[in-house]
């Protein structure tokens, strides 16, 4: 069979652990016998990170600038016990942080759903996507604790000699003061973030905060996003979909009783506590996908977990392991795809189709990994490892092309 074409390089940024054997064993049986695989290879594995002072990432983020699509394998954020572990030079900040600072993006995560593992939410019927403002509020806040008695105030002082001051507490005793920040310019891009994403998807936008409480703060991102929607309105309108604002406790009522099938957008502390809900509720953290959308238009795609290090223990002491590559199979469909679009490419779409549907035809015969076993429902499971998870997702792969 003649190899797929392709006309641009996709970023391709390889892991760590347990992923980055996943890595290789995706590439070489779903990938490469099928497409001409261009790619600008980074990797990211925590020893070139080291060896490069971190240079690396920051490369590669560029590179998803200049192309548009980049495909990631999950990596290790380092801590102290990493730093042993791998003889570090320094601590490096989580790559994930570093590409969204450059890319400027916003994380959407939404699950890959089967018909035999039923969400706990029993009338959920469609994925709901989770975008999650990745900027601000209480991650880059400052903190104090109060030792006594006294006054806390919040001070602003304008660039242009402009004073503003107002009394957060007068303490009586002991308590915590925290001071948080936005900007505009973020919040600005997180809504055509999810604007944009919403009209490729075909999905409603929900977007919640509570501005009833927060009514300078939350009002601000109310305000931002009612002006940002001005500008997609008619393309909303043509596709017959919605914008929907409201508060944040109502949100999660009505997305408890919804049928799912949308997109909400959730500040920094909202998305962190929500996705991790909608995910476990769906199911299974292997099977949450995750696509970094800049406001420019550039993606970048991954798998929404780690590096599954227990696993890699296992693995390196010659363990079989039964890791699930669907979300990192699920990460390459979705880069290939964009490529795809992006270059007027059929034959790669189609690819990524015919991949995702390989996949869910091997799972709709109760071939799965461990993780997934138990959480099937209505089928007798059929228990793979990751290879021979991969091979069966090969053959039918094989069989679609074909046909
Ligand atoms: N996007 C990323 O690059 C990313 C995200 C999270 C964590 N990490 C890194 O990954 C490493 C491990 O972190 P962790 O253990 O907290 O998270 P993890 O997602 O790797 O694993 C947590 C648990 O979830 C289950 N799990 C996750 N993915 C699975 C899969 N594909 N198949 C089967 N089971 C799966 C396993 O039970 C595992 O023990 C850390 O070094 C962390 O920094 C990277």
């Amino acid at each position: 069979m003649k190899k797929i074409q392709m006309t641009t390089p996709l970023v391709e940024m390889d892991g760590d652990e347990m992923t980055r054997i996943l890595w290789k064993m995706i590439k070489d049986e779903l990938i490469l016998p099928f497409v001409d695989l261009k790619v600008e290879y980074y990797d990211l594995g925590l020893p070139k990170r080291d060896e490069t002072g971190d240079q690396i990432t920051i490369d590669a983020a560029q590179a998803c600038k200049k192309y548009g699509v980049g495909v990631k394998c999950a990596t290790i954020t380092p801590n102290a016990q990493r730093m042993t572990e791998y003889k570090l030079h320094q601590m490096w900040k989580s790559p994930n942080g570093t590409i969204r600072s450059i890319l400027d993006g916003t994380v959407f995560r939404a699950p890959i759903t089967i018909p035999t593992i039923h969400p706990v939410v029993k009338n959920w019927e469609k994925p709901i996507t989770i975008a999650r403002h990745a900027y601000g509020d209480v991650y880059k806040s400052v903190e104090l604790k109060a030792g006594g008695p006294g006054t806390a105030k919040l001070v602003f002082d304008g660039a242009d000699g402009s004073h503003q001051e107002v009394t957060i507490q007068a303490f009586k005793g002991p308590g915590v003061i925290q001071g948080m920040h936005n900007t505009d310019a973020s919040i600005r891009s997180f809504a055509h973030a999810c604007f944009k994403y919403a009209t490729d998807t075909k999905q409603d936008l929900w977007f919640s905060t509570k501005d009833t409480i927060s009514k300078t703060y939350d009002a601000r991102f109310r305000e931002i996003f009612d002006e940002v929607f001005q500008e997609y309105k008619a393309r909303f309108e043509e596709l017959g979909i919605t914008y929907f604002y409201t508060l944040i406790d109502d949100a999660v009522a009505r997305v408890i009783r919804s049928k799912g099938g949308f997109i909400w957008a959730c500040k920094n502390y909202d998305g962190d506590v929500m996705s991790d809900m909608v995910s476990t509720a769906f199911g299974s953290l292997a099977m949450m996908t995750s696509v970094l959308v800049s406001p420019d238009g550039n993606y970048e795609y991954e798998a929404a977990h780690g590096t599954v290090t227990r696993h890699y223990y296992k693995y390196l002491q010659g363990e079989e392991t039964s890791t699930n590559p669907m979300a990192t199979i699920f990460a390459w469909s979705g880069a290939l795809r964009q490529r795809g679009v992006k270059d007027g490419l059929q034959e790669l779409v189609r690819f990524a189709d015919e991949l995702e549907a390989a996949c869910f035809d091997t799972l709709g015969e109760g071939i799965a990994t461990k993780d997934l076993v138990g959480l099937m429902e209505g089928i007798t499971p059929k228990p793979a490892n990751s290879a021979q998870f991969i091979a069966a997702i090969r053959e039918r792969l094989e069989k679609r092309l074909a046909a």
